[in-house]
């Protein structure tokens, strides 16, 4: 089971949607969760949508929306942490042919993880599932890419 889009918006309008959400808020927290909030009701076929914040040297649950999930993942594993590792977007077809996957909802067969960077410093991931195979293309990419970079522009990072 998975959660039902309640309205799909195009690249253009959930940048929107986010920049004008997060204008008048700098507070880190609440700007994740809010971000995390649009994405899981913009966007169809997902079954899990939010952050891995990085602390202390690894990856630890922030504010998401979906079933629980894992809350600790160290850097280099998993698709988050690889992502993480490597400071590049991982676009993953299928999460089973991952080597090290961390699978932490069955229903999840695909996935992308956009790493959150700010003046060159990481501060963790927004990592989105599917359970569709090859969810998440190009243009997904740019645009989750696109929304990364609206929340940190619009956050006092810790
Ligand atoms: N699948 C991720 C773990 C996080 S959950 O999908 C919410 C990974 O392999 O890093």
């Amino acid at each position: 089971m998975f959660a039902p889009s309640t309205q799909p918006l195009s690249p253009t309008e959930l940048q929107r949607t986010l920049q004008a959400l997060l204008a008048d808020e700098r507070d880190w927290i609440a700007n994740l969760a809010n971000t995390a909030a649009l994405l899981w009701h913009s966007l169809p076929n997902i079954n899990w949508v939010g952050f891995y914040l990085l602390k202390h040297g690894e990856l630890v649950l922030g504010p998401f929306q979906g079933k629980p999930a894992c809350v600790r993942i160290a850097l280099g594993k998993g698709v988050c942490g690889t992502a993480a590792a490597q400071r590049r977007t991982l676009v993953v077809p299928n999460v089973h042919e991952f080597a090290g996957h961390i699978a932490c909802d069955s229903a999840s067969n695909s996935e992308i993880v956009v790493p959150l960077i700010k003046n060159g410093e990481l501060f963790g991931v927004l990592d989105v599932d599917s359970p569709v195979l090859a969810r998440f293309g190009v243009e997904d990419q740019a645009s989750l890419e696109a929304m990364a970079a609206i929340l940190m522009a619009n956050s006092s990072t810790p």
